[in-house]
């Protein structure tokens, strides 16, 4: 049993069905992203989490103890949402100790913990600071030390970088990762930026209109995508519509073109079957016989370190991206080029999505 377990949870607003057969197990001091596109559930499935909404039906349960029956300032969890929603008549070091105070914890006791949380979060020089005198990053960073310094259970974070300008935004994921890896908090974050997701989590659970489309590792979902939603929404992609050959040898074909991929005795000749490729897995190569694409190079894209280059085969624009080699030559616009990619490369899609049976 997980930590945290969300089984079978179902939410509907009006006729509005939003949250569909959702469940999830997160384990102690994991830091599991819900990603996904706006409107898709997500701030609906943290505020079940946090208690302010109620399933229609399904299960939460930390450590085996259903949360359901638990009101909401009594689950011992900790959020932080978009918007900063601190007290604006505390300044930052009484934002942090209010829930401490509240609670009646002593005097030396809250001191210390305010101290040591005003450290980590840099927030000493500003610690008699009014939020209004705060910057978007400072107040994030109050708002964070005041989430978790009653020791969450579980801390519940809801785009909390998202109002912020990139820079700040890219130093506070930093911050945040290293607050988590300190304080070992198992924390659920939401976001709909697949960058902050990918850097971020052990664990990333890919949701689309309610359903949970895929739950592993980043890499998991970046290497190995399972439906074309998760595929596509997360990075760059090349998507093949190809036709089996011969399943156990391994063999497609795409256009008038047959390609090798990984064998696969359960792939019926004749079938559909859509392969995926990301942008930097297709190779510039004329030397190779097998797995070769030729076409015709229509537009490149500078990166700095990467070019990208869609190049048009078979009726269809395969995009890839080269690492910039400032010794190389590169092909020009209209040129024919080969391409080469490797079968263990072409990922297979599954056709519809499983949702996760915990059981
Ligand atoms: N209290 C409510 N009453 C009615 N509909 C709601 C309510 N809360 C959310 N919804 C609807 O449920 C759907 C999911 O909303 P939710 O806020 O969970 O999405 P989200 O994934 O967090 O999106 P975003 O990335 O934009 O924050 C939306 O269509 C929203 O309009
Ligand atoms: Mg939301």
């Amino acid at each position: 049993m997980a930590y945290l377990e969300l089984r079978h949870i179902e939410k509907s607003f009006g006729k509005r069905h939003v949250v569909k057969d959702l469940s999830l197990s997160i384990e102690k001091h994991e830091f599991v992203t819900l990603l996904g596109p706006s409107g898709c559930g997500k701030t609906t499935v943290l505020r079940m989490i946090a208690g302010f909404e109620q399933p229609d039906s399904g299960e939460i349960e930390i450590e085996g103890e259903s949360l359901l029956s638990v009101p909401a300032n009594k689950r011992g969890i900790g959020m932080v949402f978009q918007s900063y929603a601190l007290f604006p008549n505390l300044n930052a070091r009484q934002n942090i100790s209010f829930g401490m105070e509240i609670a009646g914890y002593n005097r030396r006791e809250t001191e210390e913990r305010v101290r040591e949380l005003l450290e980590v979060f840099h927030l000493k020089e500003v610690a008699t600071s009014y939020p209004s005198q705060l910057s978007g990053g400072e107040q994030q960073r109050v708002a964070l030390a005041r989430a978790i310094i009653m020791r969450p259970k579980l801390l519940l974070l809801d785009e909390p970088l998202s109002a912020l300008d990139a820079k700040i935004r890219a130093a506070l994921r930093d911050e945040l990762r290293e607050i988590h890896r300190r304080f070992q908090l198992t924390t659920v974050f939401v976001t709909h930026d697949q960058e902050e997701g990918l850097s971020m989590s052990d664990a990333i659970a890919v949701i689309n209109d309610g359903i949970v489309e895929q739950y592993g590792t980043p890499v998991e979902i970046y290497n190995r995508p399972l439906t074309p939603f998760v595929a596509g929404f997360v990075g760059r992609l090349n998507l093949l519509d190809c036709e089996v050959v011969d399943g156990s040898k391994g063999i497609v074909r795409f256009g008038d073109q047959e390609l090798k991929i990984q064998a696969d005795a359960d792939l019926i000749p004749g079938e559909p079957i859509q392969l995926t490729i990301r942008p930097e897995n297709i190779a510039l190569e004329g030397n190779v016989t097998e797995n070769r694409l030729t076409g015709r190079l229509k537009r490149t894209t500078f990166g700095g370190a990467w070019i990208r280059m869609e190049v048009s085969t078979l009726g269809r624009m395969l995009i890839l991206e080269v690492s910039n080699d400032p010794r190389g030559t590169m092909p020009q616009i209209g040129d024919e080029v080969s391409l080469y990619i490797r079968p263990e490369d072409l990922v297979r899609m599954v056709k519809r999505i499983v949702p996760l049976d915990v059981q």
